[in-house]
């Protein structure tokens, strides 16, 4: 029951497909106009009976919502602040053109690059970009979201991880791919700020590539990876990363911390709070959403963990379709350009999952690999 009412995030990937092809006509370059739906119906049309099968996602009530915080987030970024970001996290999508930040969403900020880098992990299929903007005085960290075979494994590789003393606990699949690229990137980072002394790094994200930028900021703060540094942290279509003692812990960094969420999109309630987690976790949002219905921009309350009345306003029943477009960035047209004959399950064949997970209790590693390899064997047939 509980995974049948994940069908729909299953078939993303073939959505995905199926939506570029119904909505690239007539736009150049995986522009979709601003806050329209134009293709809806068409898309609706063709996929129907998809989401007839699949149309509901249940998310309540979110008790938890009524919770304060200890916010003293201060600093506002804008709304322009968080388009901008936003075409780092759809430039992540270009697997050929982001090579040489010319895919159409770099060119809303390849003119300030100095240096850049790119760091991919095969294995977890992660993918992160950290960008030097000196004139800025800023670092930006990008990380992909879902498009890989073991994205999806570690989406649902649900179970909460430890990663301190404090109670604090995360979803294992987003640790896990966060930390397959997590050293290449700091040390890259920590070479940018020797170089540009006092750069605000800002980190961001779409999906699970929201999930990972939530968890680099935690790791990079918690450990105090580098003393005296300015962060800001902005995500699209975040999925909820950690348990409440991490929202809490996120939430009192005094830095800038956005959700932008389009709409309905059915990721930033993944994983539902209603459905008990093992060992009585439960994962909620954190930092201050920022909620796109429409043409109405909703800075939404920072004194909430989630604000009833934004996106959770519209549930129990989410859209897959509004994760796939962010301000007018349509998230899967240029991986499907690019990069649809680079999707390879055959990487998959012969994946040893237990050669490369961190040290952990026994009984959670048996329990991972149990999940991660039953899940691969499981899965094979719904993508293939
Ligand atoms: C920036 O991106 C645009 C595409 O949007 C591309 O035409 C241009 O060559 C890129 N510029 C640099 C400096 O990479
Ligand atoms: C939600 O809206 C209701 C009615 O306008 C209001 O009383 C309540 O305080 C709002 N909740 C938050 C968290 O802003």
């Amino acid at each position: 029951m509980f995974f049948k009412n994940f069908a729909p995030v299953f078939t993303l990937a073939l959505t995905s497909t199926l939506l570029f092809v119904g909505s690239t006509t007539g736009q150049s370059c995986g522009r979709a106009d601003v806050f329209t739906r134009s293709d809806d119906e068409l898309i609706l049309a063709q996929f129907s009976e998809l989401l007839d099968n699949n149309p509901v996602i249940f998310d309540g009530p979110v008790s938890v919502s009524e919770a304060p915080t200890q916010t003293t987030r201060t600093t506002p970024l804008t709304i322009e602040d968080l388009e901008y970001y936003t075409y780092f996290s759809a430039s992540m999508y270009c697997p050929t053109s982001l090579k040489t930040l010319s895919c159409c969403y770099c060119g809303e900020f390849n003119a300030t690059v100095t240096d850049f880098q790119i760091f991919e992990n095969e294995l977890y299929g992660t993918k992160a970009l950290v960008t030097l903007h000196s004139s800025k005085s800023e670092i930006v960290v990008s990380f992909r979201g879902t498009v890989t075979f073991m994205n999806f494994i570690m989406d649902f590789t649900l179970l909460p991880t430890g990663v301190s003393n404090g109670g604090i606990q995360v979803h294992l699949g987003f640790f896990l791919s966060l930390m397959s690229v997590y050293n290449p990137v700091v040390k890259q980072v920590g070479m940018y700020l020797a170089r540009n002394p006092g750069s605000r790094i800002v980190v961001n994200g779409h999906s699970l590539g929201g999930a990972m930028a939530s968890l680099f900021v935690y790791f990079m703060t918690s450990l105090n990876q580098f003393p005296f540094t300015n962060y800001a942290l902005v995500t699209s279509g975040q999925p909820r990363a950690g348990n409440v003692a991490y929202a809490d812990y996120m939430n009192f960094l005094n830095i800038p911390m956005n959700r932008v969420v389009a709409r309905a999109d059915i990721v930033a309630h993944l994983f539902p709070v209603s459905v008990p987690l093992l060992f009585g976790e439960y994962y909620v949002h954190h930092g201050q959403e920022v909620w796109i219905n429409g043409e109405e921009i909703n800075f939404c309350s920072k004194r909430v963990y989630e604000d009833p009345n934004c996106s959770n306003s519209l549930g129990p029943v989410y859209s897959v379709l509004d994760h796939l477009q962010y301000f007018d960035a349509d998230l899967t047209v240029c991986y499907l350009v690019e990069g649809w004959l680079e999707i390879d399950l055959v990487t998959v064949e012969g994946f040893t999952p237990t050669n490369f997970l961190p040290p952990m209790p026994t009984v959670m590693r048996g329990i991972l690999v149990g999940l991660v390899q039953g899940g691969y064997q499981g899965l094979l047939p719904v993508l293939g």
